[in-house]
């Protein structure tokens, strides 16, 4: 088999990507390790910067996310049981956020691709990268039968495990990591969620209250990495998360029987460069941030952004000059964003080695961000997101 651009990953990076091809007349193949069924049952992020959904409705999967997605002006911050802060995106940066849950993104593009007859192999085994700085092509098994795709490009969308980014050669990757000393135990429940979506630093822990549709909520709670979910039933998670926010908050929420229970630990992580010969990478495969910023998503889409508009100068008219300064561009972004997450996850939540000092420490910065409007711009341009280079 034959393609101009070989996608390994069905993912929201590897699908959008492969929407937004075709959009231009440009012929891709998606290679997905899992079946269609595991790829949708995966809860994840929610959040949308308004340059994502920008790009989103441009690749005609926009519909169900203006109906059904809840629009805000930003997110709230809560600290010493009684202090209350907006990142106001719509004020300082001109934007609103949108809450529409990745599993959404995720059906429409499906339904996308299979409307405009895309090719998406799903349970695809042993996906290898071949010949990346030459004349490319990918190979893998399927129902027990070997195959070949041959290509221009194999773009990398497989997320953080893929097979991707370990087929850049170790001398030429450089990788930045850091772990952080807790998880986060997340829950979906049928129940309306708070009308904000509400970040809390609390002695306790951090504790996030957030949503996907007017009828299901997603809230969070800082967790001991070793903790079991078996050790968290629903009683246990509901009393946890009052108990992090202010009380005439807490007296808000809306409890009921949690309809997915996980526990996800946080990370930061960044690949480069984001190409390798005829190679790139893009989305969760060359980034991971920790979920505080509500940034992997929005990264993934922009990443795509920019590696879409690349193939498409090529394929118009020969340039590779937005291919070759893919990886810069999109690392500046994604670098942005790394540092805004990195700094958030040390504002909101407890350390294990924290003492006093820090607590309060954090405290008087949350209390400067909420007085200083140059600090409150600040916060809420990076998390509204930086706009798309040119
Ligand atoms: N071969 C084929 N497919 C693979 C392989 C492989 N070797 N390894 C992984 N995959 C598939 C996974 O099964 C998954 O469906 O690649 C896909 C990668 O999807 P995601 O992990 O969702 O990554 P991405 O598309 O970059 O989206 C980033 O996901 O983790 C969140 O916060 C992150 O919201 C962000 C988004
Ligand atoms: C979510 O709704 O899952 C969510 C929202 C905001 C975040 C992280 C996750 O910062």
């Amino acid at each position: 088999m034959k393609t101009q651009v070989a996608i390994i990953g069905g993912g929201p990076a590897g699908l959008l990507l492969s929407q937004l091809l075709d959009l231009q007349g440009i012929e891709s193949v998606v290679l997905e390790r899992h079946s269609r069924e595991h790829v949708l049952a995966r809860i994840r992020a929610g959040v949308l910067e308004w340059g994502s959904v920008e790009v989103l409705r441009n690749a005609g999967v926009g519909e169900r996310m203006d109906t059904e997605g809840l629009l805000h002006d930003g997110s709230v911050i809560v600290w010493s049981a009684k202090h209350r802060f907006l990142i106001d995106t719509r004020r300082y940066a001109g934007r609103p956020m949108m809450a529409y849950g990745q599993t959404n993104i995720t059906e429409d593009l499906y339904a996308a691709r299979d409307a405009a007859g895309g090719t998406i192999i799903d349970e695809a085994n042993d996906v290898t990268p071949h010949d990346l700085t030459g004349n490319p092509y990918v190979t893998y098994e399927k129902d027990g039968e070997q195959h070949r795709l041959d290509c221009n490009y194999v773009a990398g969308c497989d997320g953080f495990h893929g097979v991707s980014r370990a087929s850049i050669p170790e001398s030429i990757l450089q990788t930045y990591e850091k772990d952080y000393p807790f998880g986060w135990l997340g829950i979906l429940s049928r129940t309306p969620p708070l009308p904000e979506l509400t970040y809390a630093n609390h002695e306790r822990g951090f504790a996030l209250a957030s949503m996907r549709n007017p009828m299901l909520s997603r809230y969070y709670v800082q967790c001991p990495l070793d903790d079991d979910v078996d050790e968290w039933p629903d009683e246990r998670f509901w009393q946890e998360l009052k108990s992090r926010f202010p009380e005439e908050i807490a007296a808000q929420i809306v409890t009921g029987p949690s309809i997915e229970k996980s526990i996800a630990p946080l990370r930061s992580f960044v690949a480069e460069p984001m190409r390798y010969g005829n190679l790139f990478l893009a989305g969760d495969a060359a980034h991971i941030v920790p979920p505080t910023g509500a940034k992997g998503l929005n990264l993934a889409i922009s990443d795509v952004f920019y590696l879409s508009r690349a193939l498409t100068q090529f394929y118009d008219n020969g340039s590779t000059d937005y291919l070759d300064r893919y990886s810069d561009m999109a690392l500046r972004r994604v670098w942005g964003a790394a540092r805004f997450s990195w700094w958030l996850t040390m504002l909101l939540h407890r350390f294990p080695d924290q003492g006093a000092f820090d607590h309060r420490a954090q405290e008087v910065e949350l209390d400067y961000i909420a007085s200083s409007e140059p600090a409150a711009r600040s916060i809420a341009e990076q998390y509204a997101g930086l706009p798309f280079e040119e």
